[in-house]
Order: C-alpha cells, then sequence, then structure tokens
C-alpha cells in the first residue's frame, strides 16, 4: 500500500494563481459531487461569478464568508467578462462555476474568447455532467457489451440551432445510448424523430433537477416520454436517458471473463 499512497503525499498543496479566471464544473446539484480541485478553489476564492438559474447553490456553502459572490443569471457576457477581468487585475482569485461539466452546453467558448483577447489566463475544472448523474441514478451501464457501444450526447433546436447534420432522426439511426439535454420544451418532436428508429418500448429515464431537492425520476417507454414530460410539468432542467441498456440486460463483459487474457491477469509474463 506504502508505494500507492507515498506519491500522494509528496505531492505540493494546491496553490491557485491570482491572475488565472478558474471555470469550474459544479456538478448537476449535489455537492458532494464535486471534484476535490473545484471544492479548493470554492473555499479559497476571493469571487464567486455562478449562473444562478443553474448551479447549485449548495455548492457555495464551500466559499469563504467574505467572498464575494455573483449570480450572473441576469447579465449580459461583456459584464461578466468585465467583472472578471477587473477582480482579476485586483489581485482576486476569480471563480467561474457553471453546471454540470463546463464541456457541454455552458457557454464558455465565448468567455475564453473575451478572456484571452483581455489577456486573461484561464483554467477549466471538470466537472460531472447530468448525463453522468443520471446514469448513476438509473443504476445503469451505458454501454454493454454485445447491446450498445456508443453514447451520444444531443439536444433539439431551441434558441440554439442544431446543424441539419446532426439532425436527432439521424443520431436515433445509430440506437446508441442517446443523452437529450435541453429539451423537454420539444419533447412531442424529440420522441417521433426517436421513434423512427428505436422500438416503442425503448425505456427512457426522464430525470429532473437530479442532485435536488426536488429531483425527479421516472421511467418509461419510448411512447410515453411526452406523456410523461406533461403530467409531471417538466419544461426545463430535465435530461433524457433513452437506451437500450435501460432494459433488462443480461451481456457480460468480456474483461472479467476468466477466459480471458487480461494484460494484468496474464500468466506467460512474470
Ligand atoms: C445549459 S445545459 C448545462 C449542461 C451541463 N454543462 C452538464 O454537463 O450537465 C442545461 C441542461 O443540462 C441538463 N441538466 C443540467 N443539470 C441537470 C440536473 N441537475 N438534472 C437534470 N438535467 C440537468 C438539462 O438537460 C438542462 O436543460
Amino acid at each position: 500500500m506504502r508505494e500507492y499512497t507515498q506519491n500522494i503525499s509528496n505531492k505540493k498543496e494546491n496553490k491557485f494563481k491570482n491572475n488565472t479566471v478558474y471555470i469550474i464544473g459544479a456538478g448537476p446539484g449535489d455537492p458532494e459531487l464535486l471534484t476535490i480541485r473545484a471544492k479548493n478553489l470554492l473555499e479559497h476564492a476571493d469571487v464567486v461569478l455562478f449562473a444562478d438559474s443553474l448551479v447549485p447553490l449548495d455548492i457555495l456553502q464551500f466559499c469563504r464568508e467574505d467572498a464575494e459572490i455573483i449570480p450572473t443569471a441576469r447579465q449580459t457576457l461583456e459584464e461578466i467578462i468585465e467583472v472578471m477581468v477587473d477582480r482579476v487585475n485586483s489581485q482576486k482569485l476569480v471563480v467561474r462555476a457553471h453546471s454540470g461539466d463546463p464541456s457541454l452546453y455552458s457557454a464558455i467558448h465565448e468567455q475564453m474568447q473575451l478572456l484571452a483577447q483581455a489577456n486573461i489566463d484561464f483554467e477549466i475544472v471538470p466537472g460531472i455532467s447530468a448525463f453522468q448523474a443520471a446514469a448513476a441514478k438509473l443504476k445503469a451501464e451505458l454501454t454493454v457489451p454485445g447491446l450498445v457501444q456508443t453514447i451520444i450526447l444531443t439536444r433539439v433546436s431551441g434558441r440554439t440551432e442544431v446543424p441539419d447534420t446532426e439532425e436527432l432522426t439521424s443520431l436515433a439511426a445509430h440506437q446508441a445510448s442517446l443523452c437529450l439535454y435541453l429539451s423537454a420544451r420539444h419533447v412531442e418532436d424529440a420522441q417521433v424523430k426517436l421513434l423512427k428508429y428505436y422500438p416503442a418500448n425503448t425505456l427512457v429515464g426522464v430525470c429532473y433537477r437530479l442532485g435536488w431537492d426536488d429531483e425527479k425520476i421516472k421511467v418509461v417507454p419510448l411512447a410515453e416520454m411526452a406523456n410523461c414530460t406533461r403530467e409531471e410539468n417538466l419544461t426545463r432542467t430535465t435530461l433524457y436517458i433513452v437506451s437500450p441498456a435501460l432494459g433488462d440486460v443480461t451481456a457480460r463483459s468480456r474483461l472479467y471473463d476468466g477466459e480471458y487474457n487480461r494484460l494484468f491477469r496474464r500468466t506467460d509474463i512474470t
């Protein structure tokens, strides 16, 4: 055990830079799903900007009492950047929190561009995305050997247009595990498109505000996806997981098969 632990204890304590904006993934809701780095940053931050419509307020419990906490849901991009630049120039440790993982549907691209233009360095700290939290709550593996080996993360067009090449019907043709973000308001349309390729009894996890106090999770056949959404009155913060893997699955991975000569179990190497 010692050989594994000594590397960890030798590591230097995290040092954060005051001339950098830290863009952190705040996860879907449960503050315990923050990464250690994100939590450390919140504990040290002088300034925390967060999208108050989506980022779980519970994560603010880790902030210093004297930290400046700035909700940004009503601010323009330019106003947000102005604050970041001003605070970094005043040598403050600035953290920008986004829900889930910042690499998807977080609108960080334009923030990074403007920060770069202002010569402000930034670092991204990943978070748990809603699809990962949903799979965990559903107690599902979204890639099951012999059944499904691909996960598609997508959305339908809303205020943001989805390119024609990524149209939902064409993605449905793969019959992969499909995680549908930002689509509750267009669920009827999505259901029609998905039904062109997925069997009507394919199970769908309808996941609302995972990790929040009012979380709701329903598992229904695809043919009931829109009905369920309407009945539960879900219009926002809903993620759909459409997957053959949500049904009764008996497949078994070869990885732990006794006959499978795994690298770490090979007996012909000493
Ligand atoms: C602006 S996107 C942000 C996605 C985020 N970056 C992520 O990785 O999960 C917001 C959408 O993500 C999904 N989402 C985010 N948090 C969620 C949660 N706690 N429960 C269910 N869906 C969630 C919903 O589809 C919601 O409409």
